[in-house]
Protein backbone atom coordinates (compact mmCIF):
# COMPACT_ATOMS: atom_id res chain seq x y z
CA UNK A 1 0.00 0.00 0.00
CA UNK A 2 1.00 3.60 -0.81
CA UNK A 3 1.97 5.49 2.19
CA UNK A 4 1.81 9.18 2.41
CA UNK A 5 4.41 9.97 4.83
CA UNK A 6 7.28 10.76 3.44
CA UNK A 7 10.88 11.87 4.28
CA UNK A 8 10.69 15.10 6.00
CA UNK A 9 12.46 17.61 4.03
CA UNK A 10 14.94 19.91 5.99
CA UNK A 11 15.72 23.66 4.23
CA UNK A 12 16.85 26.70 5.94
CA UNK A 13 14.51 29.00 6.90
CA UNK A 14 14.36 32.48 4.41
CA UNK A 15 16.42 35.59 5.87
CA UNK A 16 14.39 37.98 7.68
CA UNK A 17 15.33 40.84 5.34
CA UNK A 18 13.91 39.21 2.12
CA UNK A 19 10.76 37.80 4.13
CA UNK A 20 10.30 39.53 7.71
CA UNK A 21 7.06 38.07 8.84
CA UNK A 22 8.81 34.53 8.03
CA UNK A 23 8.63 32.52 11.59
CA UNK A 24 12.40 31.22 12.40
CA UNK A 25 11.48 27.87 12.83
CA UNK A 26 8.72 26.36 11.02
CA UNK A 27 7.24 22.74 11.81
CA UNK A 28 4.22 21.10 9.65
CA UNK A 29 3.23 17.76 10.63
CA UNK A 30 6.19 16.21 12.50
CA UNK A 31 6.04 12.83 13.38
CA UNK A 32 8.51 10.71 15.22
CA UNK A 33 7.87 7.03 16.59
CA UNK A 34 9.97 4.48 18.15
CA UNK A 35 9.62 1.17 17.59
CA UNK A 36 6.17 1.52 16.73
CA UNK A 37 5.19 4.17 19.13
CA UNK A 38 4.40 7.54 18.49
CA UNK A 39 5.84 10.48 20.16
CA UNK A 40 5.39 13.03 18.57
CA UNK A 41 2.30 12.90 15.85
CA UNK A 42 1.77 15.35 12.83
CA UNK A 43 2.88 18.53 15.09
CA UNK A 44 2.49 21.91 13.72
CA UNK A 45 4.70 24.76 15.16
CA UNK A 46 5.66 28.13 13.98
CA UNK A 47 8.61 29.68 16.68
CA UNK A 48 8.78 33.38 15.11
CA UNK A 49 12.18 35.22 14.77
CA UNK A 50 13.44 36.55 18.02
CA UNK A 51 10.66 35.09 20.68
CA UNK A 52 11.50 33.56 23.53
CA UNK A 53 9.48 30.05 23.99
CA UNK A 54 9.42 27.72 26.94
CA UNK A 55 8.15 24.55 26.38
CA UNK A 56 6.76 22.14 29.03
CA UNK A 57 5.92 18.35 29.67
CA UNK A 58 5.65 15.66 31.29
CA UNK A 59 8.98 13.40 31.33
CA UNK A 60 9.25 11.39 28.05
CA UNK A 61 6.17 13.58 26.56
CA UNK A 62 9.03 13.67 23.74
CA UNK A 63 10.41 17.54 24.37
CA UNK A 64 13.95 16.42 23.74
CA UNK A 65 12.86 14.79 21.08
CA UNK A 66 11.22 17.64 19.53
CA UNK A 67 14.10 19.75 20.12
CA UNK A 68 16.50 17.13 18.81
CA UNK A 69 14.50 17.12 15.49
CA UNK A 70 14.36 21.02 15.19
CA UNK A 71 18.36 20.98 15.62
CA UNK A 72 18.62 18.63 12.96
CA UNK A 73 20.21 16.17 15.15
CA UNK A 74 17.63 13.33 14.16
CA UNK A 75 17.92 11.96 10.88
CA UNK A 76 15.21 9.82 11.16
CA UNK A 77 12.45 12.06 11.65
CA UNK A 78 9.77 11.95 9.42
CA UNK A 79 6.52 13.65 8.67
CA UNK A 80 4.40 14.47 6.26
CA UNK A 81 5.58 18.20 5.76
CA UNK A 82 8.51 20.19 6.24
CA UNK A 83 10.68 21.23 9.09
CA UNK A 84 12.59 24.49 8.38
CA UNK A 85 15.03 26.01 11.02
CA UNK A 86 18.04 28.70 10.57
CA UNK A 87 21.44 27.76 9.64
CA UNK A 88 22.76 29.27 12.84
CA UNK A 89 21.59 26.72 15.64
CA UNK A 90 23.40 26.54 19.13
CA UNK A 91 22.00 23.36 21.60
CA UNK A 92 22.91 23.91 25.30
CA UNK A 93 22.02 20.54 27.41
CA UNK A 94 21.64 20.11 31.12
CA UNK A 95 25.11 19.02 31.88
CA UNK A 96 27.63 21.31 30.21
CA UNK A 97 29.19 18.73 27.61
CA UNK A 98 32.56 20.77 28.09
CA UNK A 99 35.21 18.64 26.95
CA UNK A 100 37.29 18.04 30.33
CA UNK A 101 40.70 18.11 28.74
CA UNK A 102 40.55 21.27 27.11
CA UNK A 103 40.52 24.84 28.46
CA UNK A 104 37.44 26.96 29.35
CA UNK A 105 38.17 29.03 26.45
CA UNK A 106 38.99 26.48 24.21
CA UNK A 107 35.85 24.55 24.69
CA UNK A 108 33.90 27.61 23.73
CA UNK A 109 35.66 28.27 21.04
CA UNK A 110 35.46 24.38 19.55
CA UNK A 111 34.57 24.44 16.10
CA UNK A 112 35.39 28.54 15.19
CA UNK A 113 38.27 29.76 14.07
CA UNK A 114 40.82 32.08 13.87
CA UNK A 115 41.50 35.58 15.82
CA UNK A 116 38.40 37.45 15.59
CA UNK A 117 36.23 33.97 17.21
CA UNK A 118 38.65 34.17 20.14
CA UNK A 119 38.24 37.38 20.59
CA UNK A 120 34.47 36.84 20.19
CA UNK A 121 35.14 33.61 22.99
CA UNK A 122 36.60 36.25 25.33
CA UNK A 123 33.79 38.39 25.11
CA UNK A 124 31.02 35.67 25.49
CA UNK A 125 32.83 34.20 28.58
CA UNK A 126 32.57 37.88 29.73
CA UNK A 127 29.04 38.18 28.96
CA UNK A 128 28.24 34.94 30.99
CA UNK A 129 30.24 36.53 33.88
CA UNK A 130 33.65 33.94 33.40
CA UNK A 131 36.11 36.76 32.83
CA UNK A 132 39.77 36.00 33.63
CA UNK A 133 38.54 31.77 33.85
CA UNK A 134 39.35 31.47 30.30
CA UNK A 135 42.40 29.31 31.21
CA UNK A 136 40.59 27.28 34.18
CA UNK A 137 40.23 23.97 33.28
CA UNK A 138 36.20 22.42 33.57
CA UNK A 139 36.53 20.32 36.58
CA UNK A 140 37.98 23.60 38.33
CA UNK A 141 34.72 25.32 37.58
CA UNK A 142 31.16 24.83 39.95
CA UNK A 143 28.28 23.78 37.91
CA UNK A 144 26.39 27.00 37.66
CA UNK A 145 29.99 28.14 35.93
CA UNK A 146 29.93 25.09 33.55
CA UNK A 147 26.33 26.38 32.07
CA UNK A 148 27.47 29.81 32.15
CA UNK A 149 30.40 28.59 29.92
CA UNK A 150 28.02 26.51 27.93
CA UNK A 151 26.14 29.39 27.22
CA UNK A 152 28.99 31.26 26.11
CA UNK A 153 30.16 28.45 23.72
CA UNK A 154 26.55 28.90 22.07
CA UNK A 155 26.74 32.77 22.15
CA UNK A 156 29.91 32.40 20.28
CA UNK A 157 28.50 31.08 17.23
CA UNK A 158 25.65 34.04 17.08
CA UNK A 159 22.87 31.61 16.79
CA UNK A 160 19.64 32.90 15.28
CA UNK A 161 18.60 29.95 17.60
CA UNK A 162 18.96 28.70 20.60
CA UNK A 163 17.60 25.19 21.74
CA UNK A 164 18.10 24.34 25.76
CA UNK A 165 17.01 21.41 26.76
CA UNK A 166 16.63 21.72 30.44
CA UNK A 167 19.70 24.15 31.01
CA UNK A 168 19.15 25.03 34.48
CA UNK A 169 17.61 21.35 35.68
CA UNK A 170 20.57 20.06 37.30
CA UNK A 171 21.16 23.65 39.53
CA UNK A 172 20.43 24.48 42.92
CA UNK A 173 17.65 26.99 43.73
CA UNK A 174 19.49 30.53 44.13
CA UNK A 175 21.57 29.44 40.88
CA UNK A 176 19.06 28.27 38.71
CA UNK A 177 17.56 31.98 39.67
CA UNK A 178 21.03 33.93 38.84
CA UNK A 179 20.83 31.77 35.34
CA UNK A 180 17.22 33.03 34.42
CA UNK A 181 18.57 36.49 35.12
CA UNK A 182 21.56 35.88 32.93
CA UNK A 183 19.39 33.98 29.93
CA UNK A 184 17.23 36.57 29.73
CA UNK A 185 19.46 39.60 29.38
CA UNK A 186 21.84 37.54 26.62
CA UNK A 187 18.17 37.33 24.83
CA UNK A 188 17.65 40.67 25.30
CA UNK A 189 21.26 41.86 24.34
CA UNK A 190 21.33 39.00 21.04
CA UNK A 191 17.76 38.30 20.38
CA UNK A 192 18.18 34.42 19.26
CA UNK A 193 14.75 33.05 18.73
CA UNK A 194 14.73 30.51 21.86
CA UNK A 195 13.37 27.31 22.69
CA UNK A 196 13.63 26.57 26.34
CA UNK A 197 13.00 23.07 27.21
CA UNK A 198 11.91 23.00 30.98
CA UNK A 199 9.83 20.94 33.84
CA UNK A 200 9.74 24.12 35.85
CA UNK A 201 6.58 25.89 35.50
CA UNK A 202 7.59 29.18 37.34
CA UNK A 203 10.52 29.38 35.01
CA UNK A 204 8.50 29.32 32.09
CA UNK A 205 6.56 31.85 33.19
CA UNK A 206 9.35 34.31 34.38
CA UNK A 207 11.34 33.90 31.20
CA UNK A 208 9.39 32.91 28.11
CA UNK A 209 6.97 35.40 26.43
CA UNK A 210 4.88 31.69 24.98
CA UNK A 211 4.91 28.59 26.75
CA UNK A 212 3.45 25.49 25.35
CA UNK A 213 2.75 21.99 26.59
CA UNK A 214 3.21 18.85 24.63
CA UNK A 215 0.61 16.81 25.31
CA UNK A 216 0.23 13.44 23.57
CA UNK A 217 2.67 13.76 20.89
CA UNK A 218 0.74 17.20 20.39
CA UNK A 219 1.44 20.98 21.50
CA UNK A 220 -1.63 20.70 24.02
CA UNK A 221 -1.58 24.02 24.96
CA UNK A 222 -0.31 27.23 23.30
CA UNK A 223 0.20 30.50 25.80
CA UNK A 224 1.36 34.11 24.90
CA UNK A 225 2.73 35.28 28.72
CA UNK A 226 1.75 38.96 28.56
CA UNK A 227 3.37 40.76 31.28
CA UNK A 228 6.17 42.91 31.57
CA UNK A 229 9.69 42.06 32.58
CA UNK A 230 11.77 41.42 34.43
CA UNK A 231 8.88 39.52 36.31
CA UNK A 232 8.66 38.13 39.49
CA UNK A 233 7.94 34.20 40.54
CA UNK A 234 5.67 36.22 43.49
CA UNK A 235 3.49 38.30 41.21
CA UNK A 236 0.53 37.24 41.56
CA UNK A 237 -0.39 38.23 38.11
CA UNK A 238 1.09 35.39 36.78
CA UNK A 239 -0.79 33.03 38.63
CA UNK A 240 -3.62 32.68 36.61
CA UNK A 241 -0.66 31.45 33.72
CA UNK A 242 0.44 29.68 36.18
CA UNK A 243 -3.03 27.85 36.94
CA UNK A 244 -3.69 26.93 33.06
CA UNK A 245 0.01 25.69 32.58
CA UNK A 246 -0.48 22.95 35.48
CA UNK A 247 -4.25 22.42 34.36
CA UNK A 248 -2.60 20.95 31.17
CA UNK A 249 0.13 19.35 32.72
CA UNK A 250 -2.52 17.28 35.03
CA UNK A 251 -0.92 19.29 38.33
CA UNK A 252 -3.74 20.27 40.90
CA UNK A 253 -2.76 22.91 43.50
CA UNK A 254 -3.65 22.08 47.24
CA UNK A 255 -4.70 25.63 49.47
CA UNK A 256 -1.16 25.59 50.47
CA UNK A 257 0.34 26.17 47.05
CA UNK A 258 2.32 23.19 46.82
CA UNK A 259 1.97 21.12 43.86
CA UNK A 260 0.43 17.48 43.73
CA UNK A 261 0.25 15.31 41.06
CA UNK A 262 -3.46 13.56 40.86
CA UNK A 263 -1.19 9.79 40.77
CA UNK A 264 0.73 10.62 43.62
CA UNK A 265 -2.51 12.06 45.91
CA UNK A 266 -3.45 8.63 47.12
CA UNK A 267 -0.11 8.25 48.48
CA UNK A 268 0.23 11.06 50.89
N1 LIG B 1 16.53 6.90 20.60
C1 LIG B 1 15.40 6.45 21.17
N2 LIG B 1 15.02 5.17 21.06
C2 LIG B 1 13.87 4.71 21.61
N3 LIG B 1 13.00 5.48 22.30
C3 LIG B 1 13.33 6.78 22.44
C4 LIG B 1 14.53 7.34 21.89
N4 LIG B 1 14.57 8.66 22.20
C5 LIG B 1 13.45 8.91 22.90
N5 LIG B 1 12.70 7.79 23.05
C6 LIG B 1 11.43 7.69 23.74
O1 LIG B 1 10.59 8.76 23.33
C7 LIG B 1 9.86 9.27 24.42
C8 LIG B 1 10.10 10.75 24.54
O2 LIG B 1 11.44 10.95 24.95
P1 LIG B 1 12.04 12.39 25.21
O3 LIG B 1 13.45 12.20 25.62
O4 LIG B 1 11.77 13.24 24.03
O5 LIG B 1 11.12 12.89 26.43
P2 LIG B 1 11.22 14.23 27.27
O6 LIG B 1 9.88 14.89 27.19
O7 LIG B 1 12.41 15.00 26.86
O8 LIG B 1 11.40 13.64 28.74
P3 LIG B 1 12.24 14.22 29.98
O9 LIG B 1 11.41 15.34 30.51
O10 LIG B 1 12.30 13.07 30.92
O11 LIG B 1 13.59 14.66 29.48
C9 LIG B 1 10.27 8.47 25.64
O12 LIG B 1 9.32 7.50 25.90
C10 LIG B 1 11.59 7.85 25.22
O13 LIG B 1 11.78 6.62 25.84
MG1 LIG C 1 14.21 15.48 27.80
Amino acid sequence: MATHTEQLTSRPAPSATTAPAAPAVRLRGLTRSFDGRTVLDHVDLDLPAGQLTALLGHSGSGKSTLLRAIAGLDHEVVGSGELSAPDRVSVVFQDSRLLPWRRVLDNVLLGTDGKEAAERGRAALAEVGLAGRERAWPNELSGGEAQRAALARSLVREPELLLADEPFGALDALTRIKMHGLLRELWERHRPSVLLVTHDVDEAIVLADRVLVLDQGRIGLDLTIDRAHPRSYRDPLLGEYRERLLAALGVTEDHTGSEAHPDQEDHQ
